[in-house]
C-alpha cells in the first residue's frame, strides 16, 4: 500500500493542492485512492465536501489515529494513500513521515520558505525514507531561480524532485470548485505537471509498493 506524505512546516507551500491533485491523478490512473487530512484546518476535507461522491475519498484524522486510519483504508481496498499535513504540525508531520513510503516537501522558491525548509529537513533526516523537495508555484522563465533554489535545497541535505509545478491559476481555480486542474483545464500545463509528478512518484516507491 503506497503511502505518500506531503509535509512542509511552512504554511501555504502547496501541501493540500499537491495532496488532492496526486490522489486524484492516482484515481484516474485506476487506483482506489484516498487523502488522509491530518490538518485541523481541514482544507482537504472541505475540498472533498465540495467535490462530493467522486474519488479520492478524503478522511480527516488526528495524528494519534493515523495508523488505525491507514489500516481501515487498506481493509476498504484503498491502493494509494496521500497524507496531507498541517504547517507547524510537529506531531502530525512526525507521524506522517513515520507512516510514509515516500515524502514530498512542496516549497516555494522564496527566501522565507527556504529558511523554514531547515525544520522540515531535520524532520526527515532520521526517517531513512526517500524524501524530495518539490518546487511549487515557480514563475515562468525562472530557469536561473530554479537552479539557485535547487542548489540551496541540496545544501540542506535534501534531494530535489526533477518535476516542479509552475505558478498556475488553474490549481487554485480548480481547488475552489472541488476539482483538480485536469478536470477544469484538461489540456493545461498544470494538469500535465501533475501527471508528470505522479509518473515520477510511482517510480520512486519501494518495490512491491
Ligand atoms: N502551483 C501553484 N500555482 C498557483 N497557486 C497555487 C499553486 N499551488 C498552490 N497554490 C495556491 O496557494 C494557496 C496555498 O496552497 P495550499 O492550500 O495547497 O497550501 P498548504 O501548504 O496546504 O497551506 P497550509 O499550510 O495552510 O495547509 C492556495 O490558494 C492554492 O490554490
Ligand atoms: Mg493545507
Amino acid at each position: 500500500m503506497p503511502t505518500i506524505a506531503i509535509v512542509s512546516q511552512k504554511g501555504g507551500s502547496g501541501k493540500t493542492t499537491m495532496a488532492t491533485h496526486l490522489a486524484t491523478c492516482a484515481a484516474y490512473a485506476g487506483s482506489k485512492s484516498c487523502v488522509i487530512d491530518m490538518d485541523p484546518q481541514a482544507t482537504a476535507a472541505a475540498w472533498g465536501d465540495w467535490r462530493g461522491d467522486f474519488l479520492p475519498e478524503v478522511i480527516t484524522c488526528p495524528p494519534v489515529r493515523l495508523i488505525s486510519a491507514i489500516g481501515k483504508a487498506t481493509r476498504d481496498g484503498t491502493e494509494v494513500i496521500v497524507l496531507d499535513t498541517p504547517p507547524h504540525g510537529d506531531l502530525a508531520s512526525r507521524e506522517a513521515v513515520r507512516a510514509a513510503d515516500l515524502i514530498l516537501i512542496p516549497t516555494r522558491a522564496r527566501a522565507f520558505d527556504l529558511h523554514s525548509l531547515e525544520a522540515t529537513a531535520q524532520l526527515v533526516a532520521y526517517a531513512r525514507k526517500p524524501a524530495f523537495v518539490v518546487l511549487n508555484a515557480v514563475p515562468s522563465r525562472a530557469t536561473r531561480m530554479l537552479a539557485e533554489t535547487a542548489e540551496q535545497v541540496e545544501n540542506l541535505g535534501l534531494a530535489v524532485c526533477p518535476i516542479h509545478f509552475g505558478e498556475r491559476a488553474a490549481f487554485h481555480k480548480a481547488s475552489g470548485a472541488g476539482e483538480v486542474a485536469a478536470e477544469s483545464e484538461p489540456e493545461g500545463k498544470a494538469a500535465a505537471e501533475v501527471s508528470a509528478l505522479w509518473a515520477w512518484v510511482k517510480e520512486q516507491l519501494p518495490p512491491g509498493k
